[in-house]
This record gives structure tokens, C-alpha cells and sequence, in this order.
């Protein structure tokens, strides 16, 4: 099609800027980018279909589970099997890790952790919702996986992205070779290469917490939202807040137009909400490769030593000048 180029047209033709693996990593964002269309579709539909609302489950993480949760869950783990490129998948909406048995997929190189739904709490209100996922090498030499495939530092992934499905669908994803976004166009049913080489501004005027924890955040957080509501000409404040309360959507936002997101520490979760592997590792992994930063306030994200599947851990993530203006109030106040 002449002047447009598809995701997996794309991830061919860049796929020999990877060191290993290249057919079979390409063939697994191809299956995550068919799952993601499925689910689109499902999303697309709320409303008019019997998928709005729980299931009367609550997940591992103490959760209520929605059903498009278990319905994105599904989806994406059906193609990740059918595709047999991935050994393992880790998933937010399992408590352990799941291993495919079948010959041709035991033996795959890749193991993949999932967020199959971001937000869901906003799919009954017409809200973006959108999906994680995080792509490793495996770390163990054969046959099925095991829990230290999945226990790898987030700058160990080979790729990363998510999708936001928004007023329009967008997969963005990167494989360590800078960050490229591709938007849905559902009359054709393919992702089209909208967004070429996305890079994050330096800084920006959004700053997006959960404002209405904020006697339970820690000092340093507390002051670095005073600093943003502060009035300073030089420095574009008073920021404005934007929370949409999707991790996606309100990452992406940021991505685009500049700006921080934070999911501190609060006094009920001492180590923060988000979690590790199939969140804050890849949101990271993207928001570097686009020039931005992410740290838990202290440390880079990607640095941190994963010791179980559901690590939750504090997030501060965006426009590198930004996190790091949030980092120095958070060494003001080290403890507190
Ligand atoms: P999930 O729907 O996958 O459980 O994730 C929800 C997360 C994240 O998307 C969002 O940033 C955060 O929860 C919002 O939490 P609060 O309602 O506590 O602000
Ligand atoms: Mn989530
Ligand atoms: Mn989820």
C-alpha cells in the first residue's frame, strides 16, 4: 500500500537491528499485535455486548476482576500459545506463571510478562483503558521455563510496549532501538506507522498522581507537589494535573506532549502500587528509549533486582528534566 507502512511490514524491516532471535521476536509482536485487535474490537463493543462490569472475582494482587480483564487475558494468552514463539507468559491476572508445554513453544526463546488490561477500572465509564507487555530472552537454556525467566532486570527485556485503546487505537513499542507508535485503522484492521521515532520533551507543564492520597504520600512527594502548583514564570508553573487513572493512557499522554507521572509509596502500600514486571519495566523501558526517565524516586527502575512475579514498586516516570527535579525532593527527605 503505497505511502503506508504496517506494524508487521515494520517489524520485519527493522528486525535486523536486532543482535538474536529476529523471526521469532517479530512473529511474537505480530501475534501480540493480532491479541491486541481482538481485544480492540471486544473494547470497541462495551456496552452493546455483556462485558461491562466484574466477574465477582477478586485477582492475586486483592483485586476485583473485571470481565474484560479475564477476556483480555485470554485473548492475549491464546495467541501468545498459538503463535509459539514464547515459553512462558507471566500475567497480572495469574497468580503463577504460566508454562506452554507443547513441543514447538517449550523450547522458544522468549517469555512474555502481561498487563492484559490497564485500567480497567474506567471500561464501565467509556474511559481509555490499554494493555502492557514486557518481552525477555529466556534465562534458562531449554526446555520449559522457569521463575527466573521471568526474574530478570527490566534492562534485560528485548522489547516492551503496550496499547492504548483510546479515542483511537495505538500499539507502541520498542525493541531498544528508539520507540515507535502505530495507530489502528479499523477499516483496513491494521496498525499503520503514525508516530515514527517518538521522543518525549525535556520537560513539560502535566504532572499526573492520585492527588487525593496525598496525606498518605511520602514528604518528598508532597513537596514536589507543592513545587507544581507553585506560580513561576521561568519554569511554566502552575503545571496542570491530569490523572486519568489508566497507567497507559495517562504514560502516553505524557510521552506525546511532555510531563510526570507518579505512583509513589502511600502509607497502606509502603512499596507502591504498580508492579514491577508487567507495568512499571515496560512503561520504563519505552520512556527511556524516547530520551525520558524513570526511577522509584531513588533508583533507575530498570536497575531493580526482581524477586517475585507481583513486585509492586514506587514509580516517577516522564520528562527526564521533571523526574529529576521530583528525585531531589525525594533526597530532601530519604526516610519520610
Ligand atoms: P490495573 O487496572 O491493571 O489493575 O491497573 C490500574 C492501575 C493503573 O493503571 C493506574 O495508574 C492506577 O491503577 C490507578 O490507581 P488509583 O485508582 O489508586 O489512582
Ligand atoms: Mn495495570
Ligand atoms: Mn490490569
Amino acid at each position: 500500500m503505497i505511502g503506508i507502512e504496517t506494524l508487521d511490514e515494520f517489524v520485519i524491516r527493522k528486525q535486523d537491528e536486532l543482535p538474536y532471535a529476529k523471526g521469532e521476536l517479530s512473529r511474537l509482536l505480530r501475534d501480540i499485535g493480532l491479541a491486541a485487535k481482538i481485544v480492540n474490537r471486544e473494547v470497541n463493543k462495551a456496552g452493546l455486548v455483556d462485558i461491562l462490569g466484574t466477574t465477582g472475582a477478586i485477582n492475586v494482587q486483592g483485586e476485583e476482576v473485571k470481565k474484560l480483564d479475564v477476556y483480555a487475558n485470554k485473548r492475549f494468552i491464546a495467541a501468545l500459545k498459538l503463535g509459539g514463539e514464547c515459553c512462558g507468559i507471566a500475567s497480572e491476572e495469574n497468580k503463577d506463571f504460566i508454562v506452554i508445554h507443547d513441543e514447538i513453544s517449550k523450547n522458544a526463546r522468549y517469555v512474555v510478562a502481561l498487563d492484559p488490561l490497564d485500567g480497567s477500572s474506567n471500561i464501565d465509564v467509556n474511559v481509555s483503558v490499554g494493555t502492557i507487555f514486557s518481552i525477555y530472552r529466556r534465562a534458562s537454556s531449554g526446555g520449559t521455563c522457569i521463575l527466573e525467566d521471568f526474574l530478570q532486570k527490566g534492562s534485560q527485556q528485548a522489547a516492551a510496549g503496550y496499547i492504548v485503546y483510546g479515542s483511537s487505537t495505538m500499539l507502541v513499542y520498542t525493541t531498544g532501538h528508539g520507540v515507535n507508535g502505530f495507530t489502528l485503522d479499523p477499516s483496513i484492521g491494521e496498525f499503520c506507522l503514525s508516530h515514527p521515532n517518538m521522543q518525549i520533551p525535556k520537560a513539560g507543564k502535566i504532572y499526573s498522581i492520585n492527588q487525593g492520597n496525598f496525606i498518605s504520600f511520602p514528604e518528598g512527594v508532597k513537596e514536589y507537589i507543592r513545587y507544581c502548583k507553585q506560580e513561576d514564570k521561568t519554569t511554566n508553573r502552575p503545571y496542570s494535573l491530569r490523572y486519568i487513572g489508566s497507567m497507559v493512557a495517562d504514560i502516553h499522554r505524557n510521552l506525546i506532549s511532555g510531563g510526570i507521572f507518579i505512583y509513589p509509596a502511600t502509607k497502606d502500600a509502603p512499596r507502591g502500587k504498580l508492579r514491577l514486571l508487567y507495568e512499571c519495566n515496560p512503561m520504563s523501558f519505552i520512556v527511556e528509549q524516547a530520551g525520558g526517565r524513570a526511577t522509584d524516586g531513588f533508583k533507575r527502575i530498570l536497575d531493580i533486582e526482581p524477586k517475585e512475579l507481583h513486585q509492586r514498586t514506587p514509580i516517577f516516570i516522564g520528562s527526564e528534566e521533571m523526574v529529576l527535579k521530583a528525585e531531589e525532593f525525594m533526597s530532601d527527605y530519604p526516610s519520610a
